[in-house]
């Protein structure tokens, strides 16, 4: 027997097992069920085509949602993005019910506002949510008062600011009570009625840390990390029983300058590419995303580009990136919020 002829006979004997494979695959499964598969497979490569056509054509131009007469529920509404999230709405006609702990600052936006547009449009509602039963509470006094919100925007946030050894288990614990665990108290009391009314808008305020972090803020990008992939179960469970009326935004900004990262060096503050963003401008953004019904928002628009070469990349660019840019030292000069 040839070289050839030995081939010729492999070859023959590879087809033979095939052919015997694809005979016991279709007797194991339906004729039906392989059809329906091949139906289910070629929907899913046509619809995604349409939605990458779609995303092109949204990054230009996009249907922009009116949110007049919206009543929004927002968390920390004394802080920095917050506070201007909470002027910006009320410009775009929007009725709010603002949440902080911090009850001087509170008292002051809502005044703020209600004096300039000379009407009560925002509803101040002292309240700790990382304290379950106070959130409880609240919410029958918000209903009472305001009404069920439409919109809930989770912005409250806290970081500890400490590197890994530091931290003490309350901080810890502190740190994922208001970044995530809140979360699912305030929508697990809220959400029933916008089912109902299969109407509303969920907004996550998580951060890039919570796709790639560095040292000296594990437990806060630990935190931002579970929002961020809370509100990636949330929209599929919401899909699943077809409330195509509630939609879902995680944004997630990039090193912003308010007083919650005080003293966070970075070897490059002014780099053009990712310079510290201008609270103003990541409060307009979070907006524009609603209006656009856009379910994921980096801030600045330079991060898709840098987290898709992350995931593409091997493991150690990142760190070349984290060393040159100095972060795993950020952290040494934080005060964070006093
Ligand atoms: N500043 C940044 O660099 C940055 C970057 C990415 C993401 N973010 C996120 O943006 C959101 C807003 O941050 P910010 O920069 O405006 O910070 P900020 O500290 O100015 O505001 C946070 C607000 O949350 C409130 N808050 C804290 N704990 C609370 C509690 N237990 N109950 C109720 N309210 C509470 C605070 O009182 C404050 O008003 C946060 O979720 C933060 O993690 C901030």
């Amino acid at each position: 027997m040839t070289l050839l002829d030995a081939f010729n006979l492999l070859f023959v004997f590879c087809c033979c097992i095939f052919l015997s494979y694809i005979f016991f695959y279709l007797n194991a499964y339906s004729v039906k069920w392989l059809a329906c598969t091949a139906k289910d497979f070629l929907c899913a490569i046509f619809m995604t085509i349409v939605y990458i056509l779609k995303a092109w054509f949204n990054f230009f131009y996009a249907y922009h949602k009116d949110l007049k007469n919206e009543v929004v529920l927002l968390t920390g509404a004394s802080g920095g993005i917050g506070k201007l999230l909470a002027k910006k709405l009320v410009q775009k006609g929007c009725i709010l019910i603002l949440i902080d702990i911090d009850n001087f600052g509170l008292e002051e936006v809502s005044r703020t506002l209600n004096e300039t547009f000379q009407q009560q449009v925002a509803y101040p509602f002292k309240c700790d949510i990382s304290n379950y039963e106070e959130i409880c509470l609240i919410k029958k006094k918000i209903v009472e008062t305001v009404g069920n919100p439409t919109i809930i925007i989770n912005n409250a946030g806290v970081v500890a600011g400490k590197y890994f050894l530091d931290l003490k288990p309350k901080e810890v614990q502190k740190t994922f009570e208001v970044n995530i665990l809140a979360h699912f108290w305030v929508l697990q009391l809220f959400l029933p009625h916008m089912l109902e009314m299969n109407h509303g808008h969920i907004v996550s305020v998580a951060s890039i840390l919570g796709l790639d972090s560095f040292a000296g803020v594990s437990e806060y990008g630990a935190s931002k990390a579970a929002a961020v992939n809370f509100m990636k179960s949330l929209r599929q469970e919401l899909r699943l029983i077809n409330k195509n009326g509630i939609h879902c935004t995680t944004v997630l900004p990039f090193h912003t300058s308010t007083d919650m990262f005080k003293g966070f060096g970075s070897r490059f503050k002014n780099f053009f590419l990712l310079k510290v963003l201008d609270p103003d401008y990541v409060a307009e953004r979070i907006i524009d995303a609603v209006e656009r019904n856009q379910t994921t928002l980096y801030i600045p628009k330079i991060l898709y580009v840098i987290i898709t070469l992350l995931s593409i990349l091997p493991d150690n660019s990142y760190d070349v990136i984290a060393d040159f840019f100095k972060v795993n030292h950020s952290m040494l000069t934080f005060l964070g919020k006093k």
